[in-house]
């Protein structure tokens, strides 16, 4: 008898990135010409009531056209911010030194992280993967900063750690953001990546649904997992590494 074992997570992986970049591409076509449409109509309501002249309107009506400017306009930004994720992506690849990237993000957050007492690291052993800079810095930047937002929401002292390691087996490099806030509970793990899913009153809920598109755009995987000691949050990304032999052509 001969019993074969075939590990299939590379597949499955595949798979499962196959079929987000193809979820992606057609909320993409479908919503951005509807979204497009609701910007140019929320434009002219917003215009309209601008142009109403508050010094002539009564006390109890200047409430509903101050209501209806700041409504528009804030519509306005979330169909805007939708439309900047829906919108197809074109990678601009270069060779990126991930590491330094990772740097200058924990730079920018350092004067926040500071101000809560806390402390923002970055650390381990970094390289350089073939992707869109911008892009791969927007993704970095959404993860760190809602790990210092989910600290700073609940009231603790932020311990936020950027790391990274090659896994040479995968040929991917592996990137852990992780914090010691309140964790996401495990049935929420997946729909965070989910768009306009906020817990934050403020917030658009569009960070992580684009921090996934950029990923899978490269090839990569997201993934949120409990931090260190099942405390916190991880965030964890894989990226392919450039190939290491040289291209030959025949
Ligand atoms: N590190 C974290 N710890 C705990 N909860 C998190 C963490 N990162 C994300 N979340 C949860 O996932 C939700 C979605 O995050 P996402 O970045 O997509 O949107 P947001 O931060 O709420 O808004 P925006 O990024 O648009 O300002 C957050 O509202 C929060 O509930
Ligand atoms: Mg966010």
């Amino acid at each position: 008898m001969i019993c074969l074992f075939t590990d299939l997570s590379a597949v499955i992986d595949l798979e499962e990135q196959l079929r987000l970049k193809d979820t992606l591409a057609r909320l993409g076509e479908l919503t951005a010409g509807l979204a497009h449409e609701f910007r140019n109509g929320l434009a002219t309501v917003h215009g309209y009531a601008r142009l109403l002249n508050l010094d002539t309107l009564p006390p109890q009506e200047r409430t509903y056209v101050e209501g209806l400017r700041a409504e528009t306009e804030a519509l306005g930004q979330v169909v805007t911010n939708f439309l900047n994720f829906a919108r197809p992506t074109q990678l601009a690849v270069t060779p990126v030194d991930l590491g330094q990237i990772a740097q200058r993000v924990a730079e920018e957050l350092q004067a926040d992280v500071t101000a809560h007492g806390g402390r923002l690291v970055v650390g381990g052993t970094w390289a350089v993967v073939d992707g869109d800079e911008v892009l791969l810095r927007q993704a970095l930047s959404n993860l760190a900063r809602n790990a210092v937002e989910a600290c700073a929401g609940a009231g603790i002292v932020p311990d936020v750690r950027i790391e990274a390691m090659p896994d040479l087996a995968a040929h991917a490099l592996r990137v852990q953001v992780t914090d010691n806030g309140p964790g996401i509970e495990p049935g929420l793990r997946d729909r965070v990546f989910r768009p306009f899913f906020t817990t934050k009153r403020d917030g658009t809920g569009l960070g992580l649904a684009l921090v996934q598109k950029i990923v899978v755009t490269h090839n990569g995987r997201v993934h949120a997992g409990p931090g260190p000691g099942g405390l916190g949050t991880a965030m964890q990304l894989t990226l392919p590494l450039p190939e290491l032999l040289p291209k030959v052509s025949v």
